[in-house]
């Protein structure tokens, strides 16, 4: 028989490790009442190079995991998740999990603001080889704004360098100039450039720096959060039920003291976490 799961809770926020970090960070300024609980598979990432039935399976059991807390709603704060698991989540296991629950994406909001942002239709997104292979932005622009053109390039050594406190080193320079050029190259018009990838606003100045001044560069946090509110305000069934305190919990998969002391590089401030195993 399966367990009852709490029907309130604080809103669930997951990510494959670290990144969810900048994302909670702007979810907390823009929406403070509620209570947060957030998990990093830090054990298992990055996902980035992982296949979809990978990121699909280790997905679900976190979703699992922050259900069993009681979150009624769940934020993918990973584009490589929500790009590979988001939609078999949403249409397969919710239905059967619990069908009052949500399990929402940072893809789909973000789309939504470059159509916005862009002025000539020409989008160009940096982000992990799982995102960018699996053509998922791609995929989502074109189907909310046909006539856009998007470009993609991947950018597997910016998780790494941000992840060993390398992002304001000269080795990011060099590795940001790489694929900022090669994104440009690809099409020269892009005029606005999307940080596809939690990591990426820690290294905000530098993509800044070697973008060409014409075009914008997009940083995704504000913009989830933004999209989250304007949710809740829709969806007073669930937002009735995400408690509110102002709290908000650590979760990693990984050792807590290795979790501290990298989440400071993300949050700029210490973070009390606790150890869960995912199955
Ligand atoms: N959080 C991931 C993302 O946004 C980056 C880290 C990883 O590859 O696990 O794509």
């Amino acid at each position: 028989m399966k367990a009852e799961l709490p029907f309130n809770g604080p809103i669930g926020v997951f990510d494959s490790g670290y990144g969810g970090l900048t994302i909670l960070r702007e979810i907390r300024r823009r929406l403070p009442q509620f209570d947060y609980l957030y998990l990093g598979d830090n054990a298992r990432a990055p996902y980035g190079p992982r296949s979809f039935d990978v990121v699909y399976r280790f997905t679900l059991q976190a979703v699992n995991y922050l259900f069993a807390q009681g979150c009624p709603l769940v934020i993918l704060a990973c584009n490589t998740a929500s790009a590979k698991a988001l939609r078999t989540i949403q249409q397969t296991d919710l239905p059967q999990i619990d069908g009052t629950r949500r399990v929402l994406g940072v893809i789909r909001p973000t789309v939504e603001k470059v159509g916005e942002l862009s002025r000539n239709g020409v989008v160009g997104v940096l982000g992990t080889n799982g995102t960018v292979r699996s053509r998922s932005y791609d995929m989502e622009i074109a189907k909310l704004f046909p006539d856009f053109i998007t470009v993609a390039q991947e950018c597997p050594m910016l998780v790494p360098l941000v992840e060993n406190d390398e992002a304001e080193g000269g080795g990011a320079d060099f590795f940001v100039k790489k694929y900022v050029d090669a994104l440009m190259t690809k099409n020269p018009d892009v005029d606005t450039v999307l940080l596809a990838c939690t990591h990426y606003p820690l290294l905000y100045d530098k993509i800044r720096r070697f973008v060409p001044e014409n075009a914008i560069v997009v940083k995704q946090g504000e913009i989830v959060a933004e999209s989250l509110a304007d949710y809740l305000e829709r969806h007073p069934e669930i937002a009735e039920r995400c408690t509110r305190g102002g709290l908000c919990s650590y979760r990693t998969t990984e050792s807590p003291d290795a979790f501290t002391k990298l989440a400071r590089i993300f949050l700029g401030e210490p973070v009390k976490v606790s150890h869960v195993e995912l199955a």
